[in-house]
């Protein structure tokens, strides 16, 4: 089949685009995707750049691509929810850079019926993501008020959306035209992060959810109420400042399974959620396709498109 994979850690220039043996089911628990779509997401880049050896290893030659979307092929012993011919997204962790993945059932899905493959695996990290931090860790409720930083990029376009159908106060920062997507997404105050200050213009938020991290994050402790939360999907808050001004902060990392994507699905079948898709390349352009992720200005998923 043909597949991306790298052979050693650098810059895009690693990324080959190969011929390599179609994945085999090993376990009972497995479901084989012919795969139609998949996400590039910023951990694709630091996986491959290297960053990520210390915390979570890879071995190389290494194919990327932590999600897809597509048909299911064939299925392992064990699997009841799955038959070959249905339409499904999928957390694969890695190899979805490639015409044939594989997923535990248990981070298999059923493609919402209105989107398309490529919206389909846009919001399989994004919703995942959003659940983990606004619900089971932010417990994010009903006239809460609530800080996206970095709104306009892939995971905060699905926490907008996701804190505002909760019925949540959402102030987001972006910049560009990523304001008045945000808008447009039902955020009730989009904050310009090049020209405002957050930590000057709000005050008195529940719940703080850094998309950015970088110097940028030591800001957002100002905004919230004594008690509030404020919790990074990039980078490990100052626990310092958490003491400062009296709020828990915390590092979170999202581990997403089906279960987690069931009230984001949900939403996107009702009409509620729209997944938004920055750009798309075929998958031999990958490496161009993490270039333009890295570059920044991206506002909601690239996807490469694997087969129509
Ligand atoms: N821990 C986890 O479980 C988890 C899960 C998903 C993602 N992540 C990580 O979370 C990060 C975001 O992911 P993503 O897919 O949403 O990336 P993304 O689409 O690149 O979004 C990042 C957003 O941050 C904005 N931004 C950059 N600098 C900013 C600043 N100083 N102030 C405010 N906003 C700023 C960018 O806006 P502009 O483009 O306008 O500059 C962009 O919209 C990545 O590092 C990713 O690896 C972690």
């Amino acid at each position: 089949m043909k597949a991306i994979q790298y052979k050693a850690f650098g810059n895009s220039d690693v990324i080959e685009f190969a011929e390599i043996p179609q994945p085999e089911i090993k376990n009972e628990n497995e479901v084989l995707i012919q795969v139609k779509a998949a996400s590039v997401n910023p951990l694709d880049i630091k996986f491959r750049n290297g960053m990520m050896q210390k915390m979570r290893p890879i071995n190389l030659p290494y194919v990327p691509g932590a999600d897809v979307a597509g048909i299911v092929i064939a299925t392992g012993n064990k699997v009841t929810n799955f038959k070959a011919g249905d339409e499904v997204i999928a957390v694969t962790r890695e190899g979805g850079y490639a015409e044939y993945a594989l997923a535990l059932e248990s981070n298999t899905a059923i493609k919402p019926e209105n989107t398309s493959f490529e919206e389909s695996t846009s919001l399989v990290v994004n919703i995942g993501t959003a659940q983990a931090l606004l619900f089971n860790e932010g417990k994010l409720a009903e006239r809460q008020k609530i800080l996206i930083q970095g709104a306009a990029g892939a995971t905060g376009t699905a926490m907008v959306q996701m804190a505002k159908n909760t019925g949540a106060y959402v102030i987001g920062t972006a910049s560009g035209p990523g304001i008045a997507l945000i808008k447009s997404l039902g955020a009730d105050e989009a904050i310009d992060y090049r020209s405002g200050d957050v930590s000057v213009l709000i005050n008195n938020v529940d719940l703080v959810v850094d998309c950015a991290g970088g110097e940028s994050q030591h800001k957002l402790f100002k905004v919230l109420k004594p008690g509030g939360k404020l919790f990074s999907i990039v980078s490990p808050p100052s626990a310092e400042l958490a003491e400062k001004y009296q709020v828990e902060a915390r590092f979170i990392s999202s581990n997403i399974s089906a279960g987690s994507l069931t009230g984001g699905l949900a939403l996107v079948r009702e009409g509620k959620l729209r997944p938004i898709v920055a750009k798309t390349f075929l998958l031999e352009q990958a490496a161009q396709a993490q270039d333009y992720v890295s570059a920044g200005g991206v506002n909601g998923k690239v996807v490469l498109v694997i087969s129509q």
